[in-house]
Order: C-alpha cells, then structure tokens, then sequence
C-alpha cells in the first residue's frame, strides 16, 4: 500500500536527483519532508543520512530516501543507526525485494550511477511494497539486535 508522507535527504551529488525525486513524489500525492542538502555546494554526506535516520527513530515517518553520488556513503551511515534498514539499490527487484523481505525502511540510490527514470521506478516500488512478514519477521528482528 502506497505511504503517505516520506523524508527525504542527499548531499551536493545527489542534490539534483532528490529535487527530480522529490516532484515525482509531490505527483504522486506523497507528502515529503526534505532534510536537505538544499544546493550543490559540497557537504558531508553522514550529516543528512543522520538527520533523516532520526526522523525515522523519532517515529516522525515510517520511510526515507537517501541520495549521494553512488548511494554507498548514505547506506553505510544509515545501517549505523538502531532500527534503521538501509537499501543501496540501482534495479527494480533489488528495490522490490527489499521491501518485501528486509523490511526495508531506507533507499539509497546514486545520482552518479542511476538517470531520473529508474530512481523514479525505484522510488515507486519503495512506497507502494508492502513487507510480507511471516518467516522473514525473525530475520528482520535480529538484524535490529546487531547494533
Ligand atoms: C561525494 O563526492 C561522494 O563521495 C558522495 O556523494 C558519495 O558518493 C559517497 O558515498
């Protein structure tokens, strides 16, 4: 079932990709929360996965998407924080997947590695994929247990 609201961050590299990202959501009816980066001008990428991680913690909103140059840097800082399930993903059935396994609740995606199409179709499968639950709850639980 396709989410309501979603938060959303980048650094400079990603800061063009999330604008595309952020008005095909606003198509779609989704109400977004940007944490920034708000220019091009070169930042540090754990900054904006952190703010965004903690909107997530504080229950603020269910689901993120993160974007930098090659969506690494923003997964490897969000899987830091409890709680947080953070997918690095570049086609539709990793995103897909995802979702319906890992209970994912973070995207990252590269703005060097992937065109606005597919970051839109990724986007989509990442809102509209519900979690399936059943034998994957007990993997899904002791990843929350790693950190
Ligand atoms: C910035 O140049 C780049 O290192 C960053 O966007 C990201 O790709 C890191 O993983």
């Amino acid at each position: 079932m396709k989410i309501k609201k979603i938060v959303i961050g980048s650094d400079h590299a990603g800061y063009e990709l999330k604008e595309k990202v952020k008005a095909h959501l606003e198509n779609r009816g989704i109400t977004v929360f940007d944490v920034g980066t708000d220019s091009t001008d070169s930042c540090d990428y754990p900054m904006f996965a952190d703010a965004l991680c903690k909107k997530i913690q504080l229950g603020e909103f269910e689901r993120g998407i993160l974007v930098c140059g090659t969506g690494i840097g923003m997964s490897i800082a969000a899987n830091k924080h409890k709680g947080i399930r953070a997918a690095c993903c570049s086609d539709t059935y990793s995103a897909k997947m995802t979702r319906q396994h890992n209970d994912a609740n973070v995207l990252c995606f590269g703005a060097r590695v992937i065109g606005e199409g597919l970051a839109c179709d990724l986007t989509d499968l990442f809102t509209d994929t519900d979690y399936e639950g059943g034998k994957h709850a007990r993997r899904v639980a002791m990843l929350d247990e790693l950190l």
